[in-house]
C-alpha cells in the first residue's frame, strides 16, 4: 500500500518508520515532512492546502492518509479527503471537537459518566473575575476553549496570579471555564477507535517541562517512555472501561462517531482516576515509544479502524520497554537558532532509533529547523536498558547549543 502521512514531527516519522518496517507500506510520503524523510517521499505541501493534498493523493494513487496533528483535523481534513474518495485515517471534524473545544469534552464526559475534575463554565470575563475574587482554593485551574497550541490554560497559584491570566489570556467573548486541580501521576492512554470499537495501546508517560526534576516551563514534550508503571493492568482496563469505552459510545449515541486515536490524558492518585484532557491523534512524543513496541502491523489497525472492523483485532505489545529521549535546541522553549549542523547520524549504534521532528536536509547534510530537533529511542529488556542504549546513542550525536533532559523515564527508575 501507499500512504501518505500528514505532518513534520518526530511523531510522523515514526508512525513513517514504522509502517515500511512492518511491512504495512511499500512506499510512504509525508507531508511535508522533515530532514528524516528522504527528499523523493517529501511532499512541499502546507498542511492546510486541502486541495493540494486530494491532487496529490489522486496523482499517486494513495491508498491511505494518515494525519498526524489536530490542526488539519479540527479544519475538518478528514471529511475532505474522504469525500473525495481518499481513505484517511483520523477524527472527522466533529468528532475532532473532543481536542478542539475542550469544553465539548467536557460535556461529553459529564453526560456520559467520564470521571474528570469538576468544572465552571463563565460567559463573561467579569463573571470570571468574580469568580477569582471569592474563590477560596488555589492553585486554581483556568482552560481557555478551542486550540491554543498548549497555551490556553493557566494554573495560577494565587489571586494575583489569577488575575494577571486573565488580564493577558482571556478576551471578552472568548469561551472559558475554571477546573478543579487534579493531584496524582498523569499518563497518557491512547486508544484506536472505529467507531463503534476502541482498541488501547500501552501507556506512557511524556516529560512535558524543560528541565531535569519537572522543573520549568512546559515544551511540546522533552521524552517519553512506555510502559508507564502508574498504569497496571488494573488501572489501564479501567481507563479502558471508565473512560474510553464510555466516550466512543457517547460520541456515537450523540451521531458523532469517532474513528481515529482517541488520547486520554488521565491522572491517577491511589484508586482515583480522572481525565485531564482528551486529544483526539497520536502523541508526540508517545508515539515514538508506543510504535516501536506494537507487535501488529499497523497498517492493518490503520485498515480495520478506517473499515469499521477493529472488533475482530487483536492489539499485542511486546513486554519491553521502550524510551525516547528529546534533543532541542539551545533556548527552546525560547528563542533559539536554527541551521545547526547535526554531526553523528550516520554512526548511530545498533539497536537505537533516530525520528527527526525539527530537521532538514540540505547537499546531503541534516541541519537543525526547529526546537524540539531529534528523538532519540531505543527499547530493553527493562526500561533501565532501553535507557542506557538511547543515552547511548545521544552521546553520539551532536550540533551546536544541543540540550536534552538527562532524567526520562526518572518516575519509573526511581
Ligand atoms: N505529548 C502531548 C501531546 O501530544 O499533546
Amino acid at each position: 500500500m501507499r500512504y501518505c502521512i500528514i505532518g513534520s514531527g518526530g511523531r510522523e516519522h515514526a508512525i513513517s518508520w514504522r509502517l515500511l518496517s512492518d511491512g504495512s507500506a511499500e512506499e510512504v510520503y509525508v507531508l511535508p515532512g522533515n530532514g528524516g524523510i528522504a527528499d523523493e517521499f517529501r511532499v512541499n505541501l502546507k498542511i492546510d492546502d486541502f486541495e493540494g493534498m486530494a491532487k496529490f493523493c489522486s496523482e499517486k494513487k494513495i491508498d491511505m492518509v494518515v494525519v498526524g496533528p489536530e490542526v488539519p483535523l479540527s479544519a475538518g481534513i478528514t471529511d475532505y479527503l474522504m469525500e473525495r474518495g481518499i481513505r484517511t485515517f483520523g477524527p472527522s471534524k466533529r468528532a475532532a471537537m473532543l481536542e478542539g473545544s475542550k469544553l465539548f469534552a467536557k460535556k461529553i464526559m459529564r453526560a456520559y459518566g467520564v470521571p474528570t475534575g469538576d468544572y465552571r463554565e463563565f460567559d463573561s470575563r467579569d463573571g470570571l473575575l468574580r469568580h477569582i475574587d471569592s474563590a477560596k482554593v488555589f492553585p486554581m485551574v483556568i482552560k481557555l476553549d478551542g486550540l491554543a497550541a498548549g497555551k490556553g490554560v493557566g494554573i495560577p497559584e494565587s489571586r494575583e496570579d489569577a488575575r494577571a491570566f486573565v488580564d493577558s489570556m482571556v478576551r471578552d467573548g472568548r469561551r472559558v471555564f475554571v477546573e478543579e486541580y487534579l493531584e496524582g501521576e498523569e499518563a497518557s492512554v491512547l486508544g484506536i477507535c472505529d467507531g463503534d470499537t476502541v482498541l488501547p495501546l500501552v501507556a506512557a508517560q511524556d516529560h512535558k517541562r524543560i528541565f531535569d526534576g519537572d522543573r520549568g516551563p512546559n515544551t511540546g514534550g522533552m521524552g517519553a517512555y512506555a510502559p508507564a508503571p502508574v498504569m497496571t493492568a488494573e488501572v489501564l482496563e479501567r481507563v479502558r472501561r471508565e473512560v474510553l469505552v464510555p466516550t466512543i459510545e457517547g460520541m456515537k449515541k450523540e451521531g458523532i462517531p469517532f474513528r481515529g486515536i482517541l488520547y486520554a490524558g488521565v491522572i491517577v492518585k491511589g484508586d482515583d482516576l480522572r481525565v485531564l484532557e482528551f486529544n483526539a491523534r497520536f502523541g508526540d512524543p508517545e508515539t515514538q515509544v508506543i510504535l516501536p513496541l506494537l507487535e501488529n502491523r499497523l497498517g492493518d489497525l490503520f485498515n480495520a479502524a478506517v473499515d469499521g472492523t477493529l472488533a475482530k483485532c487483536t492489539i499485542r505489545f511486546s513486554r519491553k520497554s521502550a524510551i525516547t529521549v528529546v534533543m532541542a535546541s539551545g533556548g527552546y522553549p525560547g528563542e533559539y537558532e536554527k541551521g545547526k549542523p547535526i554531526k553523528g547520524l550516520e554512526a548511530v549504534p545498533e539497536g537505537a532509533l533516530v525520528f527527526h521532528a525539527g530537521t532538514e536536509r540540505r547537499d546531503g547534510s541534516c541541519y537543525t529547523a526547529g526546537g524540539r530537533v531529534l528523538n532519540i529511542t531505543a527499547t530493553g529488556k527493562d526500561l533501565a536498558e532501553a535507557r542506557e542504549r538511547a543515552y547511548n546513542a545521544v552521546g553520539g550525536i551532536s550540533f551546536e547549543g544541543a540540550f536534552f533532559r538527562r532524567d526520562i523515564g526518572h518516575r519509573a527508575l526511581k
